[in-house]
């Protein structure tokens, strides 16, 4: 395979970004091509559709071929990648789909809604011999990776404590509303709260144990506030879906190590060493998480690599058991649950 031809499966909120990413990497020369896009709703290729009070960023080439259903594309279309960016309880019914087509799948993060359906996924890539990626997309932020680096360098000696936080209204742009349904989104806890249980895990690896104290609203699971315990060190994460509508979606962290504090609010990273002026992070790339997720996922699958080293699926297999985890001791008020 030369260049990697995609089709985006859900063109709705985030797809924007990725169709974003395609053009963006498209323009630099990777070997890819965004040949196809499919959406059960045909007006949603050309509306607009702005997630977390942002602007849309997406526009899909002039030439792609758009789609309306499933079958349909697998049957008429030419390409070799999936990029799935349906509502969270479709992921695992089309990506077995797409896995057992033969596509090679990257699906949008919460890998599924319950480790029965991640389960399925992986003995579909497995069976299949394709190579399957979940949208764990911090593990490609710059921002985050400043954090990992001064995590595994120990540049500031080792880290004590860190904070993090990912904050937003209630998001009401998706379909049927399926993100106000705790039964198709899971909640601010599965769909949001996720992304930093995850990135604590990508950095720490796996907690001893961990607590959550969280609220419902209007939807079930919408306010956390979890607890990772490390040895020696604590993780503390708030995540909301109950912030003002007109508030602008905020997430950042804070992280003290012996000798330094680390701190970003998701665009620049500031270090304020024990000694010395504060400064500003170096950071190794100025793009979007999402299109540096891509370009990892192409760059694998050229080099012939099904098993990912920085994100494999069984570890966002693990992060939706986390999850759970964190439900049943928010169902005890807090309760420390070992795991
Ligand atoms: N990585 C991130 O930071 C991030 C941010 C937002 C959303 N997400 C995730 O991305 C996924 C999609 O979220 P969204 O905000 O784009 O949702 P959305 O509702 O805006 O978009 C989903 C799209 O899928 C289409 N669709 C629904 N059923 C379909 C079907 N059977 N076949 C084809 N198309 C169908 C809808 O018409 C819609 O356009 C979710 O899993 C969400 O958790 C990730």
């Amino acid at each position: 395979m030369k260049e990697v031809k995609v089709a985006l499966i859900g063109y709705g909120g985030i797809a924007r970004s990725h169709s974003a990413g395609y053009n963006a990497l498209q323009a630099e020369g990777e070997p890819i091509r965004l040949v196809a896009a499919c959406d059960i709703n045909p007006d949603q290729f050309a509306r607009k559709v702005a997630i977390n009070t942002g602007a849309d960023k997406g526009k899909l080439p002039e030439n792609i071929h758009t789609y309306t259903n499933i079958e349909d594309l697998i049957a008429s279309e030419d390409f070799d990648m999936a990029d799935i960016c349906l509502p969270s309880y479709l992921h695992s019914e089309y990506a077995v789909k797409l896995l057992k087509a033969g596509k090679h799948v990257l699906s949008e993060k919460p890998m599924a809604l319950n480790t029965e359906q991640c389960d399925a996924m992986l003995q579909a890539a497995q069976e299949a011999n394709r190579k399957l990626m979940i949208g764990q997309c911090l593990r490609f932020n710059a921002c985050y990776l400043y954090l990992k680096d001064c995590v595994d360098s120990g540049k500031y000696g080792t880290l004590r404590h860190l904070f993090m936080e990912r904050l937003s209204a209630q998001p009401r742009w998706g379909f049927e509303h399926w993100f106000e349904n705790t039964e198709k989104s899971g909640g601010c806890i599965l769909d949001m709260h996720i992304h930093d249980v995850d990135y604590a895990r990508f950095i720490l690896g796996e907690p001893k144990a961990v607590s959550c104290i969280s609220l419902d609203g209007d939807v079930r699971w919408q306010i956390e506030n979890t607890r990772m315990y490390y040895d020696n060190k604590l993780v503390v994460i708030n995540g909301s879906w109950d912030e003002a509508a007109t508030c602008k979606f905020q997430a950042g962290f804070r992280a003290r190590f012996e000798k330094a504090t680390v701190i970003s609010d998701c665009k620049t990273v500031t270090v304020y060493p024990d000694e010395g002026e504060p400064f500003t992070g170096e950071l190794i790339h100025s793009n979007h998480h999402i299109t540096e997720e891509i370009r990892a996922f192409v760059h694998e699958l050229l080099a012939g690599k099904i098993q990912s080293d920085v994100n494999p699926p069984e570890s966002a297999r693990a992060s939706v058991h986390i999850i759970k985890k964190l439900r049943e001791s928010a169902a005890h008020n807090g309760e420390i649950v070992s795991l």
